[in-house]
């Protein structure tokens, strides 16, 4: 946001996030989004025309082990902040949802009306999420921009690598560290390699995602609410990502295939046409740089991982 020009002000509680990431001279307040004395506050003194809400807790077996805390944090913290939000006069909000709204819907590609049904309480805390924003924003006046990602993979710069080993580039990237195959989970899926077929999309595209959204809100004329997919339409398979992961790292370790995990959809692929056609964007960069860049910031946090 700040390299294309917008001024931002960052709230985060530093839970996950850390300070070092900012670029130089974006304030950071630090607070939870459950403080809603504190939203109120930081809306009037700072000015604040418009807000993209990220925080949240994002681990699915967390959640399901963690019901009620995701409920709080992802919900709560929600409430929290549109009412700071509403009471603030404040006109614009992008919401970060997720694929995981739409469970596992068996279509070829997911549009914006594929049926939602999420199958664990990250998902489900992502589908009211979304209906708390639209109701908001209906109630207040606020345009709203709800933005369903697929599966972020990828570093916009080295420094800013996610060290998290949640997502599957990470996960082949320390078995590979640690001199063990990468595993597949299920090579019985019905897709034409047997593999799960994902639709991975570059975080520096996600955040030009979030920039044409604030932008669209920003427009004299914005009003009502949009919900849109976040991904580029192309499917790839595990198998086709280990292979492209074998190619950047030099590591043609062959993978070993274990049995299927419970809930995995075979087939998981955004239309991306909604979002090219409201947002006037749509994903730029391929599957080879996004692992091209993981595994650039891989290697320069090598040393920030616990058990390293
Ligand atoms: N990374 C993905 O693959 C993915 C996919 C779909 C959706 N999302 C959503 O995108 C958003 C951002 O994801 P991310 O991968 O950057 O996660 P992240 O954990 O890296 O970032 C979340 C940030 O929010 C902060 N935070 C968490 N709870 C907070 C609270 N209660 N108050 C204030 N700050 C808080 C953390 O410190 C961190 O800086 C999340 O809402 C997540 O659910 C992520």
């Amino acid at each position: 946001m700040t390299g294309a020009g917008e001024h931002v002000l960052v709230l985060d509680d530093l839970s996950a996030g850390r300070p070092s990431r900012l670029p130089q001279g974006v304030p950071l307040v630090e607070g939870s989004s459950l403080d809603g004395g504190l939203l109120k506050r930081v809306c009037a003194e700072h000015g604040v025309t418009g807000v993209v809400h990220l925080a949240a807790r994002k681990q699915v077996g967390e959640s399901v082990a963690q019901p009620a805390r995701y409920y709080r944090e992802n919900v709560g913290g929600l409430a929290t902040l549109l009412e700071a939000v509403a009471e603030a006069g404040v006109g614009r909000f992008v919401f970060s949802s997720s694929a995981a709204v739409y469970g596992t819907p068996e279509v070829d590609l997911i549009t914006e009306d594929t049926p939602c049904a999420p199958v664990n309480p990250y998902g489900e805390t992502k589908l009211a999420g979304e209906w708390l924003v639209r109701a908001a924003g209906a109630a207040h006046g606020i345009a709203t921009v709800c933005l369903r990602y697929f599966n972020v993979a990828g570093s916009a710069a080295p420094e800013l690598a996610d060290t998290g080993v949640f997502n599957i580039v990470p996960m082949v990237f320390d078995r590979l560290t640690r001199g063990e195959a990468p595993r597949i989970f299920g090579a019985d899926h019905p897709t034409p390699d047997g593999t799960c077929v994902r639709d991975y999309i570059h975080v520096a595209d996600l955040a030009e995602a979030h920039l044409a959204a604030a932008r669209r809100l920003a427009a004299p004329d914005a009003r009502g609410d949009l919900t849109v997919n976040i991904g580029t339409g192309r499917g790839v398979s595990v198998r086709e990502l280990i292979t492209v992961i074998g190619e950047v790292t030099g590591d043609h370790r062959a993978p070993v295939v274990e049995a299927r995990r419970p809930g995995d959809a075979p087939r998981a692929v955004a239309s991306a046409a909604l979002a090219a056609r409201e947002l006037g964007w749509t994903a730029r960069r391929g599957v080879r740089e996004m692992v091209g860049s993981a595994w650039d910031g891989w290697l320069l946090h090598q040393g920030d991982r616990p058990g390293e």
